[in-house]
């Protein structure tokens, strides 16, 4: 099984902004941890602050892996292009958030990108990415 990790802006700096709220690991880190909780999976990861690139990487990717995990960062909450490239491709879209959204401030509790993915996932710190590979195993194994 091929699982694609996205993450979007500012996600390059996790281990250095604002621990309070993303915590103490870079994802690098995590990653390494993941691959070690999955060696049956092929996670590939990608991170971009640029918008368009984002939209490449789904449209490159996305109708080929298995599943993919989005972690959009702020365009989340602003992306109707992003929107539209999740439309667009074939494979099944996890949207993934450390923080629980919810909890803060109001712009962040819309999604513009939720209705066209299978699920969300928020609030779990970095194993919100784990749960989400999770989803995408469950799917696999009820197709
Ligand atoms: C985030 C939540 C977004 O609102 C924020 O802009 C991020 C990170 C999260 O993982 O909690 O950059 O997607």
């Amino acid at each position: 099984m091929k699982i694609q990790i996205i993450n979007g802006p500012n996600l390059n700096l996790l281990g250095v902004r604002e621990k309070s709220i993303y915590g103490d690991s870079d994802f690098e880190t995590y990653l390494g941890k993941l691959r070690q909780q999955y060696p049956a999976i092929e996670i590939s990861y990608y991170q971009s602050n640029v918008e368009g690139e984002i939209i490449n990487k789904l449209h490159e990717i996305g109708f080929s892996a298995d599943g993919i995990v989005l972690n959009a960062g702020a365009y989340t909450h602003t992306s109707i292009a992003i929107a539209d490239a999740i439309a667009a491709i074939k494979t099944l879209v996890i949207e993934v958030h450390i923080s629980n959204v919810y909890k803060r401030e109001d712009f962040r509790h819309h999604s513009m990108l939720a209705a066209n993915c299978k699920g969300v996932i928020a609030g779990f710190g970095m194993n919100s990415y784990r749960l989400a590979i999770d989803s995408l195993l469950i799917e696999e194994e009820n197709k």
